[in-house]
């Protein structure tokens, strides 16, 4: 979703300000602007579509050392020049940036109407703008901290003033800002992806923090302006990881990149004498997990149907009652929260404000939650209580794939670990482990496979609705690979869980309507054959995702996508990559914008 960043420095703003807004592209967004302090003025341009078209309205001699830039994705107000940020008051002497969504916005702009101020555009965000301008204060953070007692709402902010030259002010409440500590300079940003070509030092701002940035350092206060003290940490991904290097499309590289992920998301954390896993950031002791009672996961999207099939993994090795549930919804149904449970909150970005949500309502409650998340530093790994880092390395593609399977590969490992606490032995412990450590040479040989993959894709993406099926964990991968193909290609995909076809779907299965069938070599397989014959019976094309092309398998299905055998228990990891394959190819071959798709952004920071 929408993206800032801001300079102050020796440099020239502008390229430093447009080469980070080309970094936080990949989170959507539907406008761009800037503005600049020039030696006299502030200067302020935006445009609606594509950074390229910002860049084409820019003056060549837009000079200055001072600047913030943005890139929006609507939600108060179409998409438009005028609904583009900076914002500005009254006067154009300052300028803002804000992502998030001031909730009391229609009450203040009618406030700020009444006393003369007039607004340009429809956004909530501009009233910032106008707040500060009528706020007083011998400085501009003391007018920012003033402006921003009478906002309510979530905001990462930053502000310039034509009478503060060399000075940005940022602020934060539930929208990341992170900065960046250079060499005399100073970088601002909503997410690292924007820092890292210039800075490895990172400072995360807190919410209701309000930071003033010069060009030799910054200073912190709370919004009641009590001084806080930040220590930079350093960032360990570096500018190449969002780099598309060979690849067509990131989601291309970061369905190629998942063997070394896994590796990274094992490494260090199994210990084969014992068969256990170490999982250090968990905070929480053999004897607090043994008094585990219930698990319950949350996360939205890719992430929930992670937890389905985590649910799977973990009560199988642990006995523990577990669920899935969306994060979205998790607040709204006012949960009870017990203590004997371990809530886990799963996210790639870390920032998915419904998933923070969830979060800070099982802590206020008193419970417990531990975060599985890919973004180190992200708000949602600061909020937890502990956690398991997912190590996927940045994920652009607004199709989550990477973050997928190495959520299920986090899982894995923590169903060990408490799996061990109890009544998994440690020979059966040592054979997952074992397991898990093949999985990167079992995903590349499915890689291996993308262009049987491909020809398979060719027959589906004529195709205007397709079904994908599945039992137990396997429905958790049908969910995730209908879900990619509809989010990437537009083609209506639904899941069921194979039991459920006669219950319903089966009446919209004919020869127009492929099904992707994932078939594990598991309890249920005789059952789920039979749901395969009960669709060819209808002239319903089959794909199977099954171990073998065994005559038996062959015969139910029309193709057949053979994945290696794996401990069942981790059949999902391996199982949810073809399904990636085929949704990537589908949307290549229907010419769609594979990384960004129509609609979506990478990083849901909005409720
Ligand atoms: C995945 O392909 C989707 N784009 C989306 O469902 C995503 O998984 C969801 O928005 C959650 O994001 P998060 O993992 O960053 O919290």
């Amino acid at each position: 979703m929408c993206g800032i960043v801001g300079y102050v420095g020796g440099q020239d703003a502008v390229p430093v300000l447009l080469e980070g807004l080309h970094r936080l592209e990949y989170r959507g967004y539907d406008s761009a602007g800037i503005a600049v302090r020039t030696k006299t003025a502030l200067r302020v341009h935006k445009s609606e579509g594509r950074i390229q078209q910002l860049e084409a309205k820019l003056p060549a001699r837009l000079r200055g050392t001072t600047g913030i830039a943005h890139t929006r994705w609507a939600t108060h107000g179409e998409p438009s020049d005028r609904n583009a940020h900076p914002h500005v008051d009254c006067e154009s002497v300052l300028a803002v940036v804000h992502n998030g969504i001031i909730e009391n916005g229609t009450a203040l702009r009618a406030e700020l109407e009444a006393a003369g101020h007039t607004l340009r555009s429809e956004t909530d965000s501009e009233v910032l703008a106008h707040l500060i301008e009528a706020a007083e204060g011998d400085s501009l953070e003391a007018r920012v901290r003033r402006a921003l007692a009478r906002v309510e709402g979530t905001y990462g902010l930053l502000v310039i003033d034509r009478a503060s030259p060399d000075r940005i002010v940022a602020a934060r409440n539930g929208s990341p800002v992170v900065l960046g500590v250079g060499d005399k300079e100073m970088f601002v940003a909503s997410d690292v992806a924007a820092l890292v070509r210039h800075t490895d030092r990172v400072v995360y701002l807190d919410d209701r923090e309000v930071a003033s940035i010069r060009p030799g350092g910054f200073s912190t206060t709370t919004l009641d302006a009590k001084p806080t003290t930040k220590t930079p940490s350093p960032v360990a991904v570096t500018d190449e990881a969002y780099e598309r290097g060979e690849h067509p499309h990131f989601m291309h590289k970061e369905i190629h990149e998942q063997p070394e992920a896994v590796e990274r998301a094992l490494r260090g954390r199994l210990d084969r004498d014992f068969g256990v896993a170490h999982l250090g950031g968990l905070n929480l002791s053999a004897r607090d997990l043994l008094d585990v009672r219930r698990i319950k996961l949350l996360g939205c999207g890719s992430a929930f149907y992670a937890g389905l099939a985590g649910a799977h993994m973990l009560e199988r090795l642990t006995r523990i009652p577990t669920d899935a549930e969306p994060a979205s919804e998790f607040r709204y149904r006012c949960p009870v929260i017990e203590k004997d449970t371990l809530y886990i909150a799963i996210s790639q970005s870390g920032e998915t404000a419904d998933t923070l949500a969830a979060v800070r309502e099982v802590r206020r409650k008193g419970g417990r939650v531990l975060g599985i998340v890919n973004a180190v530093g992200s708000t949602i790994a600061r909020e937890c209580d502990g956690g398991i880092y997912m190590h996927a390395g940045p994920e652009v593609a607004v199709a989550s794939t990477k973050a997928f399977t190495c959520t299920l590969v986090c899982l894995a490992l923590l169903a060990i670990h408490l799996g061990r606490i109890r009544d998994l032995s440690p020979s059966d412990g040592k054979r997952l482990l074992g397991a898990l450590e093949r999985l990167p040479g079992q995903i590349r040989e499915i890689l291996d496979r993308g262009e049987a993959i491909r020809g398979i894709a060719r027959g589906i993406m004529k195709r205007q609705d397709a079904f994908f099926i599945g039992r137990a964990a396997g429905y958790a991968v049908a969910l995730e690979g209908a879900q990619k193909l509809k989010e990437i290609s537009y083609i209506h995909a639904e899941a069921y869980p194979a039991s459920e076809l006669k219950h319903g779907p089966l009446a919209l299965v004919s020869a127009k309507t492929p099904t992707v069938a994932i078939l594990p070599d598991d309890d249920l397989y005789e059952k789920s054959l039979s749901s395969i014959e009960e669709i060819r019976a209808r002239r319903g094309p089959v794909i199977a995702i099954a171990h073998d092309d065994d005559s038996r398998v062959r015969e139910a299905a029309d193709d057949v996508i053979v994945v290696p055998r794996s401990e069942p228990v981790l059949d999902s990891i391996l199982m949810t990559v073809p399904t990636q394959l085929l949704a990537y190819e589908c949307a290549v071959g229907l010419g769609r914008d594979v990384d960004q798709p129509r609609n979506l952004a990478k990083s849901v920071t909005v409720e």
